[in-house]
């Protein structure tokens, strides 16, 4: 033996004892797929600044959902780009609304093979972009914005989502959505909360997807600032306090420390959202010859859940679905 110590070096000697003492895996069943499914066009339409990921409609989204059922992925969100919007972004709990016909659909086609989750928020149904109803000054309502969430929230689960994924930061959310849930009948159907999600620009490619944009103002009112890490313990405590069956920390790349800080903290699952903005790094760099896609894919990802992240909602989802049955060959 040579020192200080060549044991580490020893166990890199092959790529099978690589694997054998690899600490974090990651599994297709670890992922969660986001989509877009759009009331119109009557085309399925690939967003600009997310080469690879389209707005569906309800008629091409299932074959994405068997895709991901042969994958064997964990499960897919869904965001609706509705035809109409308003000031309230009443077609968030329209039980005819874009998200809960696609909803009745998956379910009639796939049953229960697929958790299929839904983000409940109203920036994508409302004609201003933010994530709540406007008081006279412009500000999001937060009270009035709870009852609105609540009614969206019963829509979805009584349109068959297995998950609601409130994403609005709104204070209470969790605690309205969770009695709503329970007056209605859906006492069974869990909330993964968005509990720490900060204020980033990493979401620039989303609102060109969900068509969502804020058209005045931002949304530092009501998400969390990038410098905040104890804030963040705050809100993911509030939210298990109100009812949260699991919680979750948004972006993830650049904000892996507090997905490491809530792994110690919190027992409940935990997951992270690789956003938007993380996509379109990836696929811009390596288009550009900076590295090659797979394999920055994969270690970021791999990073994700060595912070702690038990699942990982990712627009590469399939993708790495795809290469890790590949590796298995
Ligand atoms: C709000 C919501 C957003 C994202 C998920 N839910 C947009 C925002 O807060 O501005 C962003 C997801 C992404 O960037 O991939 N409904």
């Amino acid at each position: 033996m040579s020192f200080p110590d060549d044991r580490p070096r020893r166990l890199r000697r092959t790529p099978a004892i690589r694997r054998l003492v690899q600490e974090v895996r990651l599994a297709p069943q670890d992922l969660i797929l986001p989509c877009f499914v759009a009331e119109a066009p009557a085309q399925r339409r690939e967003v600009p600044t997310m080469p690879g990921v389209y707005q569906e409609t309800v008629d091409s989204l299932p074959a994405i959902a068997e895709e991901a059922v042969r994958l064997g992925l964990g499960g897919m969100i869904l965001f609706g780009v509705p035809a109409r919007k308003d000031a309230l972004g009443s077609s968030a709990w329209d039980d005819e609304g874009i998200v809960q016909r696609a909803l009745r659909r998956l379910r009639s086609e796939m049953g229960d093979e697929l958790v299929i989750l839904t983000d409940t928020c109203l920036d994508e149904y409302t004609d201003h972009g933010h994530c709540g109803a406007l008081t006279v000054t412009g500000e999001v309502d937060n009270d009035v914005t709870l009852e609105l969430y609540a009614k969206a929230a019963v829509s979805q689960a009584a349109a068959g989502s297995d998950v609601i994924a409130p994403s609005g930061m709104m204070d209470g959310q969790v605690g309205a959505i969770r009695s709503a849930l329970d007056e209605g009948g859906y006492s069974q159907t869990p909330i993964l909360a968005y509990s720490a999600k900060f204020a980033s620009s990493f979401y620039g490619p989303f609102r060109d997807a969900a068509d969502c944009a804020p058209s005045f103002g931002d949304r530092q009112g009501y998400q969390m600032g990038a410098a905040n890490r104890r804030e963040a313990m705050r809100e993911l405590e509030l939210d298990l306090l109100e009812g949260a069956d699991m919680l979750m920390v948004k972006p993830a790349l650049a904000y892996l420390d507090i997905v490491r800080d809530a792994r110690e903290r919190f027992d409940l699952p935990l997951g992270c959202y690789s956003v938007s903005g993380e996509y379109a790094m990836l696929k811009a760099a390596s288009a550009a010859g900076a590295f090659e896609l797979r394999a920055a894919v994969l270690e970021s990802h791999l990073s994700m859940r060595r912070a702690g992240a038990d699942f990982i909602l990712s627009y590469f989802a399939t993708d790495i679905g795809r290469w890790l049955r590949e590796d298995l060959r």
